[in-house]
């Protein structure tokens, strides 16, 4: 039977030159429709991390994907970390650098009480500046972190240095 590297790695299309010259990009979108291969990514972030957790934050979008479905597998709840603007009351907002642009995330001050242990699960880790402006907001709202699960991590871009020496598991490094 195949590992879970080898499902991703089937699973997962390179684009070169996407969304900019010079960016070889890897999408994900078959890996999430594939019933299989959603389905052991899902349980495979759920068990590293096992125990570990009350509750799944997820980065808008793609990590919306994975966060409910994580948090089904394990029986907690989730906690939407979103783009800016979306949240309707009190928010802590952090701005952060994309491999490609820049954009603000913000979570709720109150939804989840202070010392919830958070796992925080996305697609994949480039430059790791989502994962770090996402560990800045839940350390403002007085949550423990649990650790950081992804898919994919492009290790050349050393995203994981910017992780603050958390508990990073990627299922598939490249
Ligand atoms: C992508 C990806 C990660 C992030 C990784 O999301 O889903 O969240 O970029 O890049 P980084 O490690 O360099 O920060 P994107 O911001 O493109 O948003 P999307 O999920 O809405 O497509
Ligand atoms: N693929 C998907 N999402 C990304 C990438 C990539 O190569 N780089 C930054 N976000």
């Amino acid at each position: 039977t195949e590992s879970i590297e080898q499902v991703i790695d089937r699973l997962c299309v390179k684009i070169p030159d996407h969304p900019d010259p010079g960016i070889l990009f890897r999408d994900l979108t078959p890996l999430f429709a594939d019933s299989q291969g959603f389905t052991r990514t899902v349980d495979s972030l759920a068990e590293a991390f096992e125990g570990q957790f009350d509750c799944v934050a997820g980065v808008e979008a793609r990590g919306f994907i994975l966060a409910g479905a994580v948090a089904r597998s394990a029986g907690c709840g989730v906690l939407p970390v979103r783009k800016e603007g979306k949240l309707p009351r009190e928010t802590y907002r952090q701005s952060y650098q994309l491999e490609y642009g820049s954009a603000t995330l913000e979570i709720h001050t109150d939804d989840l009480a202070r010392g919830s242990r958070v796992l925080v699960v996305d697609d994949l880790l480039a430059t790791g500046g989502t994962l770090e402006a996402t560990g800045q907001l839940l350390h403002r709202a007085g949550l423990h972190i649990a650790g950081f699960g992804l898919i994919m991590e492009l290790t050349d871009l050393r995203g994981r240095a910017k992780l603050g020496g958390h508990r990073v598991r990627a299922l598939y490094r490249v």
